[in-house]
């Protein structure tokens, strides 16, 4: 059997629960990992003064993978955001973020089958904001045609492989004519060599009346950084909540698996957060890394431990603790 070398950065909040629930799960399939753990957020930026550190950003890049928990960034003040600084340094310009139904779990709609892909790597996101008086504040959002064209052809071949009927580029044009709009001529100019996909194009406000309203009439969802975010957790919602939504961030031969929500203080250390997000980006990483059999196998024990529904977490209705969840997936491994 193989052995894989994986970066972990357990992050902050409830990081390092979810990160050990995920490390269970995947030492169940037997697949052979070592783990490499870093520190980054809150105590790196204590122990080192930034919350990233280069030696992780290094060591990531020479394993070429890594499980990563969430890591806080201060509200309105305070150090820029190590999550999206990892993105931009390693160049992880996909962000594919699936969001399904679990059957048992109680949610707005029973069969949502979405796919988020997100640019990872600008817009907004960039960073680049300006006082240029006392009472104002511009904010830069950067859309190149390189990346542009980057994520709309990852995207089409993604919707290719998987054998998916639409792709729909997301957008806000009719306003941001000139960024959004480069945007979408990348989108329709990829889409025209993808003949045998659907292509369409949504403005994003309507976007999220259609997703509230009908989920079912999209598939694969093309987004600029902004919106992917915005509709990441919307779509999340529509499922059941932020415990359930798997995310990969890929570039050219690196890849970082994490969670689409947050560190969640607000239940952190509480030994109650919902690591099935987490696990299921384990899931993604073990396909990624060729073990698809093994992340099958993980997919297939989430779902069986919300048919049985006997412990789930509190977000979820039950009054499992995370370990007692973790548990039950173990338990229902084949
Ligand atoms: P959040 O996603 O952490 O939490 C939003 C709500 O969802 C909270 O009520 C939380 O308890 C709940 N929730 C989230 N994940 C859960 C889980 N696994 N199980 C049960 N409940 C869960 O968003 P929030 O509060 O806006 O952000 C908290 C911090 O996380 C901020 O510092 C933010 O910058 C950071 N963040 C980091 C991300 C990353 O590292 N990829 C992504 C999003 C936010
Ligand atoms: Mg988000």
């Amino acid at each position: 059997m193989a052995g894989y070398t994986v970066v972990v950065l357990p992050g902050d909040g409830i990081g390092p629960e979810i990160v050990d629930a995920t490390r269970t799960v995947l030492a169940a399939t037997g697949v052979e990992i070592e783990w490499k753990p870093f520190e980054v957020g809150i105590a790196a930026m204590e122990m080192t003064g930034t919350p990233l550190p280069d030696e992780a950003v290094e060591e990531i890049r020479r394993c070429g993978v890594a499980l990563k928990g969430p890591i806080t960034t201060p509200v309105g003040s305070g150090f820029a955001s190590a999550t999206v600084a990892l993105r931009q340094r390693l160049d992880l310009y996909a962000n594919l973020r699936p969001v399904r139904s679990i059957p048992g779990v109680p949610a707005r709609y029973p069969a949502v089958d979405l796919v988020i892909i997100r640019e990872n790597t600008e817009d907004l996101y960039a960073g680049v904001e300006h006082w240029i008086d006392d009472d104002t504040v511009i904010a830069v959002k950067r859309i190149t045609r390189q990346a542009s064209q980057r994520i709309a052809r990852f995207a089409f071949d993604y919707a290719t492989r998987h054998h998916r009927r639409q792709v729909t580029a997301v957008h806000k044009a009719n306003i941001l004519k000139m960024s959004d709009g480069l945007f979408l001529q990348c989108a329709r100019e990829v889409a025209g060599q993808y003949p045998h996909l659907k292509y369409s194009e949504r403005i994003v406000d309507a976007l999220c009346l259609d997703l509230v309203l009908d989920p079912g009439r999209h598939d694969v969802l093309l987004c600029p950084n902004l919106y992917g975010d915005i509709v990441s957790d919307l779509a999340a919602g529509l499922v059941g909540g932020l415990g359930l939504a798997p995310a990969a961030n890929i570039g050219d031969g690196v890849a970082v698996f994490e969670a689409v929500h947050g560190s969640a203080p607000d239940i952190a250390g509480k030994g109650i957060a919902n690591p099935t997000a987490l696990i299921l980006a384990g899931a993604m990483m073990l396909a990624y890394l060729g073990e698809t059999e093994a992340a099958a196998r993980v997919e297939k024990a989430v779902l069986e431990t919300y048919r049985q529904g006997k412990a789930l977490t509190p977000d979820m209705g039950g009054t499992a603790t995370t370990r007692e969840f973790t548990r039950a997936i173990v338990a229902c491994m084949d």
